[in-house]
Formats: C-alpha cells, sequence, structure tokens
C-alpha cells in the first residue's frame, strides 16, 4: 500500500528522454494557455521517437495538453479532473511554481463543467478548500494525482507543462501508483 499522503512521484526519466529537442518550448511566448493534442502527428512534435515507441508498447497516450503560464499570471482555483487520477507531466522552467492538493470542506460534489477542448472538469474557489500538501516540481517528469482539487500556485517565472494523459484500466491514484512501480518507471 502506497503512502496516502503523496501526491507526485518523480519519474526515472529526464525532460530529455521524453521531449523531442526540436520543439519550440513556448515559455517563451509570455501568455496563458492551454492545448489539447489529440493525434499522434502532434505528438510526433512533442514527444521523441524512442519514449512515443515505448508508450505503444507499454502505455498508450491518448491525448497531450500543454499548459503555459506567463510570469505574472495566478489563479486561486482549483479543480479536479473527473475520471482521470493521474497525469504524466513534464515541467519546464519552473523555478518557484507550487502543486497544491486541496480537499473540499464540503462533500457535497461540484457540477461537472467542460473546457473548450470538451475535457470534463470540477471547478473549486479559494475558500471552499483546505491545503493538504503542495511539492516544487522542478524540471523534471512527474506522476500527479489530478482526482482530487489542484492548483499551480504562483511563481514569479513562467512555466510550462507538457501532461500526457493515457489509456489504461487504472481507475484510482493507487492503481496508477502500482502501475509505475510495475513499470519500472517509478
Ligand atoms: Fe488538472
Amino acid at each position: 500500500m502506497m503512502n496516502n499522503f503523496q501526491y507526485a512521484f518523480k519519474l526515472k526519466f529526464n525532460v530529455c528522454d521524453i521531449i523531442n529537442d526540436k520543439w519550440q518550448r513556448p515559455f517563451i511566448q509570455d501568455l496563458f494557455f492551454v492545448k489539447n493534442y489529440d493525434n499522434v502527428t502532434d505528438w510526433q512534435n512533442i514527444v521523441n521517437e524512442k519514449f512515443l515507441d515505448l508508450c505503444n508498447k507499454k502505455l498508450p497516450i491518448y491525448r497531450i495538453m500543454v499548459f503555459n503560464k506567463p510570469r505574472v499570471w495566478c489563479s486561486t482555483d482549483a479543480h479536479i479532473d473527473p475520471g482521470v487520477p493521474f497525469a504524466l507531466n513534464v515541467i519546464f522552467n519552473d523555478s518557484n511554481a507550487k502543486m497544491q492538493w486541496l480537499q473540499p470542506i464540503s462533500t457535497i460534489p461540484k457540477p461537472v463543467s467542460y473546457t473548450t477542448a470538451n475535457t470534463p472538469y470540477q471547478n473549486y474557489h479559494d475558500g471552499e478548500l483546505n491545503l493538504m500538501h503542495e511539492e516544487c516540481l522542478q524540471d523534471d517528469v512527474w506522476i500527479v494525482r489530478t482526482d482530487v482539487p489542484h492548483r499551480i500556485k504562483i511563481g514569479d517565472t513562467a512555466r510550462t507543462c507538457v501532461s500526457l494523459r493515457f489509456t489504461t484500466q487504472v481507475k484510482d491514484w493507487d492503481q496508477a501508483y502500482n502501475l509505475f512501480r510495475e513499470l519500472d518507471w517509478i
């Protein structure tokens, strides 16, 4: 049984083991955006051939999301990704931003909303949550828990996160941890 208080695990990969050298890092653009990439042609631009091959064999990708936070941008809202217990995040240029995981004060579930890319999320405002855990995810590769409210708290640098989502039978964070142990990626 894993530690229930652990919300992120660093993987045995480095950023350069996963990301294509030629991919243009977007954090030089001082602009907030989230982009979804749902097809292999786009994935090939972002992720290198070796890692894409490994995923095809072990853990198929179904979506890559790119989050880009400009220097001065900060959000105090958090969200749950319903039905998505984990994400594999490759983080660039994150000198002091923190990922936080929070506990809803109320047990009443939040309604599900949809992003412009039609992905579901449940949004929480600052006063509806208590902080459970926070972690500095430096320029590295992590699996992070996404089925409890989470957010990125202000840093004064721009930050880019490439978030890989996979086709798996994994139902919860515990199973996600076990899968990555079996893969020997943690
Ligand atoms: Fe999320």
